[in-house]
């Protein structure tokens, strides 16, 4: 079940995306977060570090999954996820390194890491999970054609994504991995809620194909008409075809 929010401007919509959050933050127990990297989610955290300077929120106990790590790139790399979750969350609040995961990408067993990886995000479940979503339909790195019932494994990159996120790379598509170790649909929709964070023109095809399309692996996003509780926070562009 889709809640559909649609604002002007980023820092609208990024506002919009903390209240459910901060619902989740100031509810009955200790959440267990789950994050994204990309542009999408920046604002939203910038609102979840403004709270904490301001309101004293704190992630001292609170236990975080990231979606997706690339593949190849050391984990001090300035452009892999675990770096970028501390420079743009982990390092302004007050959660304990123990307490972030973040899938492996540099391990000499990618897969073994992965199943690893799933076995952990099992003990717990996710009680919001943030997601983008790409140009070509994916959630995390489940590009179109990856089973409904994926689990966390490695997946090579549509060269539609590569081209997307060459603009961290130097604008340079050769710069940008390969392949990306990532959690699967369906220990997404394990979640109970979901954020989902989509804006610019670029979007609207994937956010129609998610809310309007037909429910394929064509566009993995679809998986989340099953989902019983989707909050979704667009601007107009990405909302223009809906
Ligand atoms: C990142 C992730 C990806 C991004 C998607 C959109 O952890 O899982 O699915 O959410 O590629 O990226 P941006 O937000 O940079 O447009």
């Amino acid at each position: 079940m889709f809640h559909i929010t649609i604002k002007k401007t980023y820092d609208e919509v990024s506002a919009e995306a903390f209240k459910v959050m901060e619902g989740v933050l100031k509810g009955d127990h200790t959440p267990v977060l789950g994050l994204a990297t990309g542009s999408s989610p920046v604002g939203l955290y910038k609102e979840m570090i403004r709270d904490h300077k301001e309101n004293g929120t704190s992630y001292k106990d609170i236990i975080t999954f990231n979606l997706d790590e690339y593949i190849g790139l050391p984990r001090d790399h300035r452009e892999s996820y675990w770096t970028f979750m501390h420079v743009n969350l982990f390092n302004h609040i007050d959660i304990p390194d123990e307490n972030v995961h973040v899938p492996l990408g540099c391990g000499e067993d990618p897969e073994a890491d992965c199943a690893a990886y799933e076995a952990e995000l099992s003990k717990y479940t996710v009680d919001v999970q943030v997601l983008g979503i790409g140009s070509d339909g994916h959630i995390a790195f489940n590009e179109p054609g990856c089973p409904f019932d994926s689990v966390t494994h490695t997946m090579e990159l549509t060269e539609q994504t590569r081209r997307d996120n060459a603009r961290f790379f130097d604008n340079d598509i050769n710069q940008v991995p390969t392949s990306a170790a990532t959690m699967g649909l369906a220990s997404i929709m394990r979640a109970k809620k979901i954020i989902l964070i989509a804006t610019g023109a670029n979007k609207a095809d994937a956010v129609w194909g998610m809310i309007k399309g037909p429910k394929t692996t064509d566009c993995p996003a679809s998986i989340l008409q099953d989902h019983p509780e989707v909050y979704v926070f667009l601007d107009e562009e990405a909302a223009s075809r809906l």
